[in-house]
């Protein structure tokens, strides 16, 4: 039905009209000569227009007023909310709980379509395996499996039950692909992957969004071993439609295309075009090479009819499966969405579960005894920053910050004496640090909410140092000195190499940017209502000069072993003695400061009797995992039970662990669950010596628990 639809409007398009169909503008233009273009049929998306009154005016010039009255697909970034924020996605998938990423994408779904945003740019579902790239902020961190998971949620939540829903909007799995690898953690930087890395490790989450129904793809910025993702047909043919069978559409990134004349790759626009198209491009993001070039290209057999068709195919059928040409306008009388109840509290379960407690030494909970509270540091109070990236259309005033909310929620219970000391995190100006340490001396407890400014992380916002900037450190340190307990709660767009403030702390709580509703769940955490759960999705690294730092390394010949001698251990004159001769750095070691997967819990957790259904299995057999998983503390809460497999020898080296499975489990104090999780051994499968997906035959471990390095194990066999 919807092919037919297709080809009988297909077949009334003039060439000018195809190419208007691939053309995405900028709402920041000239409203005259964007009107001009919608009536003449060259617009087929416009980006960043939020007004509901301009969405719906522009609508009808393209519904009412062009001869073919093909609808707008109106976009925007709505990466973690649209009125309410959520937590950053990499903080999202701290929670390892796909059910509060689809949540968080279906309350941004539904507010951003109340205004007609019918397209996001999102999931980013980059691998992210360097912190100083500004952009892992966006990501769901370093781990395939984990981004596969949270990818396919996100789309869930964006798209609905159905793309035909006037509150689903389309979902863009993005950025295809290999962009989180960048060299030196530097934006828009080249990537240098081979084949068997981008299967085993980048492409996964994208092809999990596409089994999802991901409607939209766009490529990516970066040059993959000198091939521009704009002009890639190997991955946006061979592998996008040709293997996964996709039928959505993939738009460029923005000006993408025109940029690889800067890449050094196309000597001109039109080459870039040229380039863009035949490889796969359907939608180009603002830079309008198609629209300048294209005719000419067929005109010059550069490019054919026929590539031109397939990307306006593309195109139309989603708009029509989305009943773009049924349902145009939006309902200027429907009641608010914004910041309802509902979506806050969507929002406030997200911040608390994103919460990872990194150190504890029972200073938290906060217990009765605590009668005064020394409330410090930048980020406190700072309603903007705690929103983090991506976060345009998030509101300051409605945003409820740690401040607020301890006031609010506790404020009976506790005196808070609030001295915040630096005005921003960046902020080196030690002169109010006396005035923190003198609320610090009055008080029976003191929380230090230090981190990053929304801007520090985010699109070209990279940073070569991963430490806290400003006089942040020193204001810990001061207040350290102080002798009160001290509680660092760190909100940022990455992790932060914070050993030192770590030690210096009592406890650690990492919150990212927790959006909206950070305020309270931070609150309600550190008062004991709600218990943390967090766990890091990404590798803390000691040093930024560790990165990469990932826990699904290979174990190279050469392993380190912890007995390393480091640098303030090696003697004076010790000459050119033999070092162990391992993989290790001499002033941090290699291991990180926190694995991934790690995250502590005001109760503990208890691992046992773990059983495998089978020693052996054939490869289309399925692994039975169980294991009993006891609270032996004294707290109600939720722990994140992890299931990792070691390939132990391959065709190609494989793994010291990867992550198959993860699921959280509600325990009251004492209690123990029995847990099982179902493997297919296929699972087991990556791309060997051959370039084939295979399961090789032969020996594995399999360990279940509470982080990426401690858990109990068990051995198993594939065989033929
Ligand atoms: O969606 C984004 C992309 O992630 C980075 N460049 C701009 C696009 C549109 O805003």
């Amino acid at each position: 039905q919807i092919e037919k639809k297709v080809e009988d409007l297909l077949s009334k398009m003039t060439l000018e009209e195809k190419i208007g169909q691939m053309n995405q503008i900028s709402s920041s233009g000239n409203l005259e000569e964007m009107s001009r273009l919608i009536k003449k049929g060259e617009v087929g998306s416009i980006l960043n227009e939020i007004d509901p009154v301009r969405v719906n005016a522009l609508q009808r010039l393209a519904v009412e007023e062009s001869r073919l009255g093909i609808p707008l697909l109106i976009a925007r970034d709505v990466i973690h909310g649209f009125k309410t924020i959520f937590p950053i996605p990499l903080g999202q998938a701290a929670s390892f709980n796909p059910q509060i990423v689809e949540d968080g994408a279906r309350v941004a779904a539904k507010e951003a379509s109340s205004v007609g945003i019918r397209w996001t740019f999102a999931p980013m579902i980059d691998i992210s395996r360097d912190a100083r790239w500004g952009r892992i902020a966006e990501s769901c961190g370093e781990d395939t499996y984990l981004t596969s998971v949270m990818g396919a949620a996100m789309v869930k939540g964006f798209q609905g039950n159905s793309l035909n829903d006037p509150t689903s909007i389309l979902a863009c799995a993005k950025h295809f692909v290999g962009y989180g690898a960048v060299e030196g953690g530097r934006d828009y930087n080249s990537t240098h992957l081979t084949e068997r890395q981008l299967r085993n490790d980048y492409l996964p989450p994208f092809e999990a969004a596409t089994k999802q129904g991901a409607a939209t793809f766009m490529s990516s910025f970066n040059d993959n071993d000198g091939v521009p993702s704009s002009a890639n047909p190997f991955i946006l043919k061979t592998v996008l439609r040709n293997e996964w069978g996709f039928d959505g559409f993939v738009v460029s990134d923005w000006a993408s295309i025109k940029e690889m004349v800067n890449h050094g790759f196309c000597a001109n626009d039109k080459e870039s075009a040229m380039k863009a198209v035949n490889a796969g491009v359907d939608m180009e993001m603002v830079s309008y090479t198609y629209m300048n070039h294209l005719k000419e290209l067929i005109k010059e057999n550069k490019v054919t009819e026929k590539t031109i068709d397939d990307a306006v195919r593309n195109i139309l059928r989603i708009k029509f499966r989305m009943g773009l040409f049924d349902n145009p306008y939006i309902n200027g009388k429907a009641p608010s969405v914004m910041y309802s109840p509902e979506n806050l509290a969507a929002a406030k379960a997200a911040a608390t579960q994103s919460a990872i407690l990194l150190k504890n030494d029972n200073t938290l909970p906060i217990n009765s005894s605590v009668k005064t509270i020394a409330v410090v540091g930048p980020m406190a109070d700072a309603p903007y920053e705690q929103m983090g990236t991506w976060a345009f259309d998030g509101e300051k005033a409605k945003t409820q910050t740690p401040l607020q909310s301890l006031k609010q929620l506790y404020g009976d219970k506790v005196q808070i004496i609030y001295e915040p000391a630096l005005s921003y995190t960046r902020d080196k100006n030690t002169e109010n640090i006396s005035k923190a340490v003198n609320a610090a001396k009055k008080a029976d407890i003191v929380l230090a909410f230090v981190g990053e400014e929304a801007i520090l992380s985010g699109e070209a916002h990279c940073l070569a140092d991963l430490h806290l900037l400003g006089a942040q450190s020193d204001l810990i340190k001061a207040l350290a000195e102080t002798g009160k307990p001290l509680v660092t709660v760190v909100m940022a767009g990455r992790p932060l190499t914070i050993g030192k403030e770590v030690e210096m702390s009592n406890s650690v709580l990492y919150s990212f940017h927790p959006g909206t509703m950070g305020g309270p769940a931070i609150a309600d955490l550190l008062f004991g209502k709600s218990v943390p759960s967090g766990k890091t999705p990404v590798t803390f690294p000691k040093e930024v000069g560790q990165i990469p730092l990932y826990y699904n390394h290979n174990n190279t010949g050469r392993p380190a072993t912890k007995k390393e001698t480091l640098l303030d251990n090696i003697e004076v004159g010790a000459g050119q003695t033999s070092l162990g001769c391992t993989s290790f750095y001499m002033d941090a070691g290699f291991d990180p400061l926190f694995p991934f997967g790690y995250g502590l819990s005001y109760t503990t957790y208890k691992y046992n009797n773990l059983k495998l259904s089978a020693t052996e299995f054939t490869p289309k057999g399925q692994i039975e995992v169980t294991f009993d998983l006891k609270n032996t503390g004294k707290y109600e809460g939720t722990e994140v039970a992890q299931l990792y497999v070691r390939d132990k020898v391959g065709s190609v080296t494989r793994p010291v662990k990867e992550l198959k499975r993860f699921t959280r489990v509600t325990l009251k104090p004492g209690e123990t669950k029995n847990i099982s999780f179902m493997l297919p051994v296929e699972e087991l499968a990556f791309w060997n010596i051959d370039m084939k997906k295979v399961v090789e035959p032969g020996d594995f471990t399999l360990w279940v628990g509470t982080n990426s390095q401690e858990g109990i194990s068990a051995d198993f066999k594939v065989v033929e």
